[in-house]
């Protein structure tokens, strides 16, 4: 994380409102000594329909966990309902207004 100053992380949900198995180990670690001051932003896709009290459950605690490091969120958290093919040309947007008000 020392590296790079914007950092930008990306998670699907599954279960009730679990981040996917891959992540958890990364969100364990996330603390103030990789975040603080760090500017971020979340996305990921869910499901609202089939998951109405935890749609993108993951991308909220993530947003969560970097406030609690310290970290600057940047950006409105991307929140992907459903099929993900529709919503590629709204998420390069978010992405590119980012890189741009970096
Ligand atoms: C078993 C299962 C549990 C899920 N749980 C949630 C959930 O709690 N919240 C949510 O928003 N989406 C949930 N989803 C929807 C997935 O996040 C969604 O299908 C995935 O992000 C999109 O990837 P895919 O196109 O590969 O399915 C769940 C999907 C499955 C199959």
């Amino acid at each position: 994380m020392a590296d790079f100053e914007l950092i930008v992380l990306g998670c699907s949900t599954w279960g009730d409102g679990a981040l996917q198995d891959d992540f958890v180990e990364f969100y364990n670690a996330m603390s103030k000594e990789y975040f603080e001051g760090k500017k971020t932003a979340v996305f990921g896709p869910g499901d609202s329909e089939s998951y109405p009290d935890f749609f993108c459950e993951a991308v909220v605690m993530i947003e969560k966990k970097l406030r609690e490091c310290n970290a600057e969120v940047v950006a409105e958290s991307l929140k992907i309902d459903g099929d993900i093919e529709p919503a590629l040309g709204e998420a390069q947007s978010w992405g590119l207004g980012i890189a741009k008000a970096f």
